[in-house]
């Protein structure tokens, strides 16, 4: 079997710890243990069995991750080592050979070279920066002009940021329901606006992925689930089986010790990430050579530049000689972009920018 390397994965583990000014995190500002045992009133943090727990996951956790739906009660549930094992978990289960599967560019690798690595058959819809990000209504059409048996999306995307409202959900649903195509989608970067519906309130066949790790900031906990009807989660736990046996009771209670705390933690990353975004809309005012579809929700945009050199080569040359860390939009099928996150100290994105600035105008002979 096949597998692509996956490039942003690999650039991240290759610069990231070379980095002084992160400018392309996507998870926002994490939060220390010891912040988490500030937070737990209740002391559950302190009683932790350390058996295999739950398998499914911890009941009380359940309750918390289901006040972040709509609908649903705990047998619609189950938790995994985060997101990403969400997915993967997902597609193995749903997948063979020959299916087909459609998922948007530019995207978020796994969606499309894990499934071709089992023998899928990947059709991919163009996001368009003219459109601000979004698809064009003909492409979606042809994108199903076949059966399709996986439409993948991930709301918001990484990296370009694009949010699909209810509208745009419900008439990817009313495709999906042709020929009951199963809807994944990667909310990992939903947050708690009333806005960001998930698909899982929407369409019967649609399995919401999520985790802490991104606007809760708690990557480290490694905590993720699945939602989806009592059947899909049924038939995914018997491979979950094979796979590991439970997320443990103390993935399991942090995980529970945070969500106790959800409005509070979710308030600190909007924040930060309002902070960075004005930070980027300042600069972008006075900077020709660079620009940006401010995104509506989540921590994620892809920013563009103008400049006579291709995005790794610029990507290396920032961060060694300015400490200076971007994912380069190459890593996604797109030269000439820089992945970025609005998760850092303000202070941090300001002196990035300014030097990613100086570059930029030296780079177009200013
Ligand atoms: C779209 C998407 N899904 C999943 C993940 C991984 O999430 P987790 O840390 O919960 O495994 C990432 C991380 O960058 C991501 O961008």
């Amino acid at each position: 079997m096949h597998l692509d390397d996956f490039l942003t994965e690999q650039w991240m583990n290759e610069h990231e710890n070379d980095a002084v000014y992160n400018m392309t995190d996507t998870c926002v500002k994490p939060l220390t243990l010891r912040e988490l045992f500030a937070m737990d009133a209740d002391g559950v943090l302190q009683d932790v069995v350390l058996d295999y727990g739950t398998i499914t996951g911890d009941v009380r956790l359940k309750q918390e991750i289901l006040g972040l739906y709509q609908s649903g009660t705990e047998e619609n549930l189950t938790l995994t080592h985060g997101c990403l094992a969400a997915n993967e978990l997902v597609m193995y289960t749903f997948l063979e050979p020959g299916d087909r599967v459609v998922s948007f560019t530019p995207g978020y690798q796994q969606f499309t070279s894990l499934p071709e690595s089992f023998g899928c058959r990947v059709h991919t819809i163009p996001l368009k920066e003219e459109n601000g990000w979004m698809p064009d209504d003909s492409d979606l059409e042809e994108a199903f002009r076949e059966d399709v048996r996986m439409l993948i999306i991930n709301n918001p995307n990484n990296p370009t940021g694009t949010f699909f409202d209810r509208a745009m959900l419900e008439k990817l649903i009313r495709y999906c329901r042709r020929n009951g195509t199963i809807l994944l989608s990667d909310e990992v970067y939903r947050g708690r606006s009333e806005e960001e519906v998930s698909v899982s309130d929407l369409y019967e066949y649609s399995i919401s992925t999520g985790s802490l790790s991104k606007l809760f900031s708690l990557a480290g906990i490694r905590l993720g689930w699945i939602k989806a009807s009592t059947e899909l989660i049924s038939t995914l736990n018997v491979r979950r089986d094979y796979s590991f046996i439970s997320t443990g009771p103390l993935a399991d209670t942090a995980a529970l010790a945070a969500l106790k705390q959800k409005e509070m933690i979710l308030k600190r990353s909007e924040d930060i990430i309002a902070g960075n975004k004005a930070v980027y809309e300042k600069w972008l005012a006075d900077m020709p050579y660079a620009s940006l579809v401010m995104p509506s929700y989540g921590p994620v945009g892809f920013l563009r530049y103008e400049a006579d050199i291709d995005d790794v080569t610029l990507a290396q040359m920032l961060l060694r000689d300015h400490g200076v860390f971007f994912v380069p939009g190459s890593c996604f099928g797109m030269d000439h972009h820089f992945r970025i996150g609005f998760t850092r100290d303000t202070e941090e994105t300001e002196a990035g920018l300014s030097i990613l600035g100086q570059v930029l105008r030296k780079a177009n002979c200013e």
